[in-house]
């Protein structure tokens, strides 16, 4: 096991009607508040009135910003900067999904820099301070209501980069898994997708000694592929919503990653895709990481075998671990399918003109300085096309 600090200090309150609580909750920290919400669900839900009655009825004053998109944009991020400046806005509550609150950190951390807040994401440069964010989940997914992460896209460029700071991590989020009954059956899928995402990046490892996170990741896996189809059939399972919502928090704020090294290799290759071609998350993981497990296995056969037993409930036999090993990745596509994902890069609308660049864009080859993705195995450009082209 490696050295480690672990710290995730975001407060989470869980259940029902909690969200009607937010006005009391916000009321120690801020005067005025943003509420930055994406394309309109919450306001065809009713969500958007109920927390701006709990607001106002504990006398918090507020601005609004709509109109994060999927895959959010830089550009309404500037837009939001320049608000929370003219309305000295003491904390930004984000009322949505990843993607809403992305952009609430991004808007945060950009508020208190005199230059593009594109620097951050581009160039990595380090943060003193963020205005605090507050979060009401409304889809399981990303695990931005506990990270310290934001991913934003760069629409002139082309390009989604991601950015971590401790300053980012929210001050509290609120999940209250009826929120997540409005849900399309599709983001059920891509949320599914991208937390189990979340754990495969921290668990296949080459770091030994990590008995607990082993067995929390496969815990937590297996909580995911137990709740997802049960949620697709009833979309108002509370049950399972609520074990798919708590699982998604604890897939990523950071505990599962303790004491090992980890890969990433599959968002950096995600994320040349949702750039390019604005596909959601979920689904270009759900195509990726089938044929990353392919590419890489035999690096660390073992883990891949612990995997396909522990989690997908192949059985063991000692002879074969590549039979094994391929049982289990099929049984994950497999899975993807169930849901409603898809398995190729053409079902995402992608061809193969673009795959050269999209490796070398992930790796930075096309930039000069290639760096090599992932932990598990140092994956470069050829690499990278490999797998697109093992999953087109
Ligand atoms: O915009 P609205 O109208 O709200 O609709 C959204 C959006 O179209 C809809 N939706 C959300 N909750 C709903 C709902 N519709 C009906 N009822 C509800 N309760 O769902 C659509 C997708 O929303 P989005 O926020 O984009 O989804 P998600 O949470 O999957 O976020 C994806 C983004 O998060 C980033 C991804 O790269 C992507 O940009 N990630 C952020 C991470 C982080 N900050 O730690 C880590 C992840 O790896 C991920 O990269
Ligand atoms: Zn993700």
């Amino acid at each position: 096991m490696l050295n480690f600090d672990f710290y995730a200090p975001t407060r989470i309150i869980f259940g029902k009607d909690t969200e009607n609580e937010i006005g009391a909750l916000l009321k120690p920290h801020a005067k005025k508040v943003l509420l930055h919400y994406g394309g309109g669900s919450i306001k065809k839900s009713g969500l958007y009135d109920r927390v701006t009655a709990a607001l106002k009825a504990s006398g918090i004053a507020f601005v609004e910003l709509g109109g994060v998109k999927p895959n959010p944009r830089l550009s309404l991020a500037h837009e939001g900067i320049a608000l929370c400046r003219k309305e000295e806005v003491d904390l930004i509550l984000a009322v949505g999904g990843g993607s809403v609150i992305d952009s609430a950190k991004a808007i945060a951390m950009g508020v208190y820099y005199d230059g593009d807040v594109w620097d951050m994401y581009h160039d990595g440069r380090p943060i003193e301070k963020a205005v605090p964010v507050a979060t009401i989940l409304t889809i399981p997914a990303a695990g931005s209501e506990s990270s310290g992460d934001t991913v934003i896209t760069n629409e002139e460029k082309a390009l989604k980069y991601g950015y971590g700071s401790p300053h980012l991590r929210p001050l509290l989020s609120i999940m209250n898994p009826e929120l997540f009954f409005t849900l399309p059956k599709e983001q059920l899928g891509y949320g599914v997708a991208d937390m189990m995402s979340h754990i495969f990046e921290r668990y296949f490892t080459n770091t030994t000694n990590t008995d607990l996170t082993d067995g929390l990741c496969e815990a937590t896996l297996k909580t995911l592929m137990k709740n997802a189809l049960p949620a697709k059939e009833n979309m108002s399972d509370y049950n399972a919503w609520a074990e798919l919502g708590f699982a998604g928090t604890v897939a990523h704020n950071g505990l599962l990653g303790m004491g090992r090294e980890q890969d990433w290799a599959c968002h950096d290759m995600e994320h040349e895709l949702s750039a390019i071609y604005d596909v959601p998350h979920g689904a270009g993981l759900a195509v990726v990481t089938p044929g990353w497990m392919q590419h890489v296995y035999k690096e660390n056969v073992g883990m891949f075998v612990q995997f396909a037993v522990n989690v997908m409930g192949v059985e063991a036999s000692f002879r074969d671990p590549d039979a094994i090993v391929q049982e289990g990745i099929r049984r994950l596509r497999e899975f993807f399918v169930k849901l409603g994902l898809p398995a190729t890069l053409s079902e995402l609308g992608i061809g193969e003109d673009r795959l050269e660049e999209m490796a070398k864009k992930a790796t930075k080859a096309a930039f000069g300085n290639e760096r090599p993705l992932g932990g598990l195995k140092p994956l470069y450009w050829q690499d990278v096309l490999a797998i697109y082209n093992l999953v087109k």
